[in-house]
């Protein structure tokens, strides 16, 4: 009775309280006739992305962006939204682990248990398009990019990678490229060596280094990803761009010779590796680069915003870049976007965080610290450092490809297929094993 009577005093006044809260931030937004702490979503003004509102609520944002080389970006960027929308609670409900390793996981469960998050990250093409579009649990949001003006602010390219039967469905945060072989300068100008462009090269160059008693190429593949990530960039080099394309249309088999001359390139290159690579991730891979106690990485562009970001390096100077062997001219695309999924409790915050993270403003705060280049095409090229200059410049030239590891290329039940088998094959060698394999996963899961 005794405790009874305490827990209700406390609920009046907490409930007192409330009301007092709520009044007071009436007084100061003035516009939330509701008075319930909630986005009403009706009075916000859309489509000006410098002006503060008035809105209120909390955003949660999903996304695997934490630690080293991964969250600075998502930071910069949260702050940019919480100074024009200072009424709006960020949670930021990120899930460690490279590549979505367990955000995925996480929010396939989260998903299926009818319980979205407000946004979320997901890669551009086949993971947003045959993933939660398919499943009918994305909203479009083609009204958006009609208001703001957006169809001819992001390359037409990467709009068709984000859209369904006519519909957008997501906003482009950046543009990393996957085929990016990283160097340290002070190694290769030690020994002499050039960056390799070409697979001979490459061999050349990673025999000298070995015969030198130095690790010619960094790998961390305790999460899985990194192999395929690896594997795909191979897959571009060996095949060129049509000829990995048609593997995503069935025009070209897994078990091709050209495919197994692939893996045989994808083996050798798996000779030149660190011993201990099961026991790293990239960020470890990468940093064996940066300290000189290997002299290659192959990796997508987070690496370069782990380098400059979070190690302070300089490009050019501290490390070099190119693109991997026999890939010059062409750009492995994996993009990150942001949509809005069915059912959220609040969905004009989603739509101001995604009018935030579309604008030149949002993508310039995150791309320069991320590593990634901006999606939009009218950025302000003079906020990234000269890997970010370059890579732009690049974009614009080359011919753009899908991420396999990323997700872009093919549905996911065959990216996780792909991605056993070829781990399966970096202890075994099995080139046989890993053909059959990827060519059964093609069977199964790409139309
Ligand atoms: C990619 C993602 C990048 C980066 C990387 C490493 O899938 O697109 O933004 O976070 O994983 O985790």
């Amino acid at each position: 009775m005794k405790k009874f009577t305490l827990l209700t005093i406390l609920s009046i006044i907490l409930a007192l309280f409330m009301v007092a809260c709520g009044s007071d931030e009436e007084e100061t937004t003035g516009d939330d006739q509701n008075g319930n702490g909630d986005s009403n979503g009706q009075e916000e003004a859309a489509g000006d992305n410098g002006e503060a509102t008035a809105e209120e609520g909390s955003l949660e944002i999903f996304s695997w962006w934490t630690g080293a080389g991964e969250e600075a970006g998502l930071l910069a960027l949260i702050d940019l939204f919480e100074e024009k929308h200072p009424n709006i609670e960020v949670v930021n409900a990120a899930v460690a682990g490279g590549a979505g390793t367990n955000a995925q996981a996480v929010l396939a469960s989260r998903m299926q248990g009818n319980d979205p998050p407000g946004t979320f990250q997901i890669h551009g093409g086949a993971a947003l398009n045959t993933g939660w579009v398919a499943a009918g649990r994305m909203e479009p949001i083609t009204d958006l990019y009609d208001s703001e003006g957006w169809h001819d602010k992001f390359p037409q390219d990467l709009i068709d990678m984000v859209t369904s039967d006519e519909e957008i469905y997501s906003v482009p945060v950046n543009i990393h490229r996957s085929n990016v072989l990283f160097y340290n300068v002070e190694i290769f100008e030690e020994h002499g060596l050039e960056a390799p462009t070409t697979f001979d090269e490459f061999y050349e160059v990673a025999d000298a280094l070995q015969a030198a008693g130095v690790t010619p190429l960094a790998l961390g593949d305790r999460e899985s990803w990194t192999a395929l990530h690896l594997f795909e960039t191979i897959l571009l080099g060996s095949l060129g761009a049509d000829g990995y394309n048609a593997l995503w249309t069935r025009d070209l088999d897994f078990d091709s010779p050209e495919v197994v001359e692939a893996i045989e390139h994808f083996h050798k290159f798996l000779t030149y590796v660190n011993d201990d690579h099961a026991a790293r991730n990239w960020q470890d891979a990468a940093q064996m680069v940066a300290q000189g106690n290997a002299a290659m990485n192959i990796m997508g562009d987070w690496a370069a915003g782990y380098f400059a970001t979070d190690l302070e390096l300089e490009p050019n100077v501290d490390f070099g870049f190119v693109p991997t062997p026999n890939t010059t001219g062409k750009f492995m695309v994996v993009t990150d976007n942001f949509g809005l999924p069915k059912d959220v409790e609040n969905p004009e915050i989603v739509k101001d965080f995604l009018r935030v993270l579309g604008s030149v403003e949002g993508q310039d705060v995150f791309n320069p610290l991320k590593g990634s280049i901006p999606a939009r095409v009218d950025a302000d090229v003079s906020k990234y450092n000269a890997y970010g200059q370059q890579t732009i410049e690049d974009f614009r030239e080359a011919v753009l490809t899908p991420s396999l590891a990323h997700n872009s290329a093919a549905p996911a039940g065959f990216v996780s297929q792909a991605d056993q088998a070829v781990n399966i094959f970096v202890a075994s060698g099995n080139v046989d094993q890993l053909v059959q394999a990827l060519q059964t996963a093609a069977e199964q899961n790409i139309q």
